[in-house]
Formats: structure tokens, sequence, C-alpha cells
């Protein structure tokens, strides 16, 4: 493995020069079965903008986004890729490009009042876009809950506070109602561990609350928001999957010593195990709270019967490996791997990690659900040069997490689709527009979108897949 990342890119550029196709999987892939879906993913506050329009009220990545020193640059959500008004052209471009699937998450702001009163206008923009897409032959996942809360719920304790699943059931059920018959899967929540750990454990997410036994809390409610809705979707919308979307973290130790073993098996109870076991065993892993003493949630009776209602599809979300040792004590001790491939974000470039979740999934949860790869990829630098973008990692990285997909398929995991993250440039939430994640590159200054190479090399195999016999 090369040693800086100048020698680490021409590496990736030897990788590609030997192949005559970058991107094109060989040809004893399941990924050439028509059936499993290939997409993209995005999401309502990093791309709509419009923020004041139309009634849709404040959400909690407003207010957060507006607090000095919070976003880099402090950038903010109010106009970002302007989808809101430009959704008919983002969506002509998704078709251009052959995608299969389109996962995109509501703003649940824009459609009810405080009171639970509906909101028209915001409803009116969803069903133009889930008609249109439907219209297309896209298959759409939507997710419910994308992290932009309704600051009036903050206002009253947010993910703290009981009621807020209550209110998620609500809108869960407000939206089944509008919307059943457009909607191919419904996922409750993006991302719980981001919500309860980054937006109430360490304050880096909305809305910037710092305090562990936060975090438990929010994470039970959050899940009991999920538990609560999924009977609701059922009953409205009976033909839909239903399912949840989670990111899961691989963890490793560089060493074999029984210590730095231990915090590797903790740091994957921490990602993992913390959403998996209340969903799939119905409990809380009790390493968690060795990990985290006294931070045990108030669990009330049938809670955890309600959040392990069963799901028809697992959605994972996979970026990166963390390498970790024992902190000496009882806990973890990040230790960042040197000379290995990494992103924009300092992020580990680590296809394997993927195929490891997947199949260790396998083998410890007896009832996991058929799964998605909800969302993958990679932030990089990309510029426009002469009206093109050569992402060239992106390629490479795309390629290899594909083949861990495959490897895992192969190793006998039911995984039905991939979404990449993302469709287009947009909103990184604590890190602005820098860090860009899309196959379009998006020019923040004109709006104008540009497809990425990688986006026409996924876009070329989706066309040679099509056409197979
Ligand atoms: C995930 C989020 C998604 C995006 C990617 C890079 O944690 O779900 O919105 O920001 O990371």
């Amino acid at each position: 493995m090369a040693n800086d990342a100048s020698a680490v890119s021409d590496a990736i550029s030897r990788d590609l020069a030997a192949l005559a196709d970058p991107f094109t999987p060989p040809a004893d892939s399941t990924l050439w079965r028509k059936n499993f879906l290939l997409g993209a993913a995005t999401a309502s506050y990093q791309i709509e903008g419009a923020v004041d329009e139309d009634g849709r009220l404040p959400s909690i990545w407003d207010t957060f986004s507006a607090t000095p020193g919070k976003v880099l640059a402090g950038d903010t959500g109010a106009v970002a890729c302007d989808h809101y008004h430009r959704w008919e052209a983002d969506v002509d471009m998704l078709v251009s490009l052959g995608l299969e699937g389109y996962r995109l998450s509501i703003a649940w702001p824009r459609v009810m009042d405080a009171a639970g009163v509906p909101n028209r206008k915001g409803l009116d923009f969803y069903k133009r876009l889930l008609n249109r897409l439907k219209e297309k032959g896209i298959t759409t996942f939507v997710t419910l809950y994308h992290w932009d809360l309704p600051q009036h719920l903050e206002d009253r304790g947010g993910w703290l506070n009981r009621d807020t699943a209550y209110r998620f059931a609500d809108y869960a059920d407000l939206m089944s109602r509008e919307l059943a018959g457009t909607v191919d899967a419904w996922a409750t929540l993006n991302e719980p561990w981001c919500s309860a750990y980054l937006g109430y454990g360490n304050g880096h997410h909305a809305p910037g609350l710092a305090d562990g036994r936060f975090a438990t809390q929010a994470m039970h409610h959050l899940l009991l928001a999920h538990g609560l809705a999924v009977p609701v979707l059922r009953a409205n919308d009976p033909a839909s999957l239903k399912g949840i979307v989670a990111n899961f973290g691989r963890g490793t130790a560089n060493s074999d010593s029984a210590a730095d073993q231990r915090a590797a098996h903790l740091f994957e109870v921490q990602h993992n195990a913390w959403i998996l076991d209340p969903l799939l065993k119905g409990a809380y892993p009790q390493d968690l709270f060795e990990l985290w003493p006294g931070t045990e949630p108030l669990v009330l009776d049938g809670d955890m019967q309600t959040i392990s209602a069963p799901l028809d599809f697992l959605g994972i979300n996979y970026y990166f490996r963390t390498s970790v040792a024992s902190d000496g004590a009882h806990g973890i001790r990040e230790v960042p791997l040197e000379g290995v491939e990494r992103t924009q974000m300092g992020w580990e470039v680590y296809p394997d990690g993927l195929r490891d979740l997947l199949t260790g999934f396998n083998s410890t949860y007896r009832n996991l659900p058929p799964i998605y790869i909800t969302e993958n990829g990679m932030a990089s630098d990309d510029k426009v040069i002469d009206g093109h973008v050569d992402d060239t990692q992106r390629i490479s990285f795309l390629k290899r997490h594909l083949a861990a997909v495959d490897q895992a398929i192969k190793a006998g995991v039911d995984i039905r689709g991939y979404f990449l993250w993302s469709l287009m440039d947009n909103f990184e939430w604590a890190f602005g527009y820098e860090r860009r994640f899309g196959v379009v590159h998006v020019d923040y200054s004109t709006q104008k979108r540009t497809v990425k190479r990688s986006a026409e090399l996924v876009a070329k195999f989706l066309k040679e897949r099509k056409a197979q016999v």
C-alpha cells in the first residue's frame, strides 16, 4: 500500500489504466442480474432549499446551520441544490443516466404544522415528484426522517421527549395516506445512530446537545418512533415495503491483544448492535452499558416489542472502517492507520468492511431481513475542466464496493439493491458544500449540473445490462 496521498492516487491511475473498462463488473458478477436494483440517493435538507416557501416551517438544521461555528464556512441548506424548483430537470437527469431507483426523503416541516394540520402545498410537491418518478418507471424508496426535525418539536424536547415518537407516527400516517401507491418502499428513519449520537451525544449535528445519557434516550425514542410507524404504514399502504435505514461501522484492531480485540468488539456494539439488537432481537446489547455506564434509557413495558416489529427490508449505509485499540481502561481509542487510501472526508477506503459487515450480520441475526445498500459513495474535490469531471477515485471506489456486495451475495446474503450516495453534490451537514459526494457535479453559483465520469460509466453499465437477453 502506498504511503502518501499522491502515491495512492498514482496507484489508482495505474489500476484504472490497466482495465479496458474501469467500471463494468466482470461477467460472473451477480450485479448483472436485472432484478438487482441500482439507483441513487438524496435527502430533503441536503438538496431542496426553499426553506421558507409554501408554508415550510423551520427545522433543527435551519437553526443549527444558522448558529455560528456549527457548519464549515457558515453554509446552510437555505438554497442547497434548489431542487424544490428544479425537480423536473433533476428527475430527467436521473432517468437519462438509466438509474432504476431513487431514494429521497420528505421534509417533515414542509408537510405538517405544529398542530398536526397538513400543509397542502408541501404535500403537493412530493405528490408531483413521486407521480413523475412512477411515470418514468423509477423504483422509489422514501425516507420519512432524514434528520430535519421540525424546530417546534425540538423546542418541546425533540427526541428526548417520548411524545415526539407519537408525533412521528401521526406524520407517518398522513404521508402514507397521501402518497400510497406512489412509494415502493418506506424507510422510517435514516441513520438513527447519527441522530442520537451526533445530535444529542456529542453535539456535532443538530440540535447540538452533548450528553451520553441524552444519546441513549434519544435513540430509544427514535426506535420507538420507527416501531410505532411500521404498523401504520402497513395499514395505509399494504403493497409497499417497510423498513429502516441505518449506518454501520466496521471496527478492527491492529493487534491480537485481548484488550484491543475487545475494543473493536465494543466499537461495533456501539455502532451496530445498539441499533440492530433492539430491532431484530428486541433488546439493547448489555455491552453498550458496560462501555457507557449509567446511560440505560427509560424503557416502558411493551416498547421493545413495538421496536422489534418485523421488517420487509434493512437499508445499510456504509462508508469506511475505523481502526481502534483499548484506551487502557474499559473504553476505545481510535488509532488512525498510516499509508491507507482516504477520501476528501479523511475516511479510509475499505470495501472489505462492507462485505464483512454483511456476512457478519447474516450470521449474527437469524431474522435478518432482505438488504438494500441505501448509501455508499465518497467525497472528492471534483472540478469541472473543459466541461468534464474526471472523478477517478470515485470510479475505483464504486467498482470495489460493488465487488464487495457481489462477494457478500455469493456468500449467501440476500442483497437486493444498491443506491449511490449521492445523485448530486449537496449540503454535507456540518461540512457544508465543500465535500462533494455526487455522481453529478453542482456549481452552486449557477446551479448547473455536470454529469461526472463516474455517472457516465454507471449509465454505460446499466445500458449494457438492460440490453442483455
Ligand atoms: C450519511 C448521511 C447522508 C450523507 C452521507 C455522506 O451519514 O445519511 O445524508 O451525508 O452520510
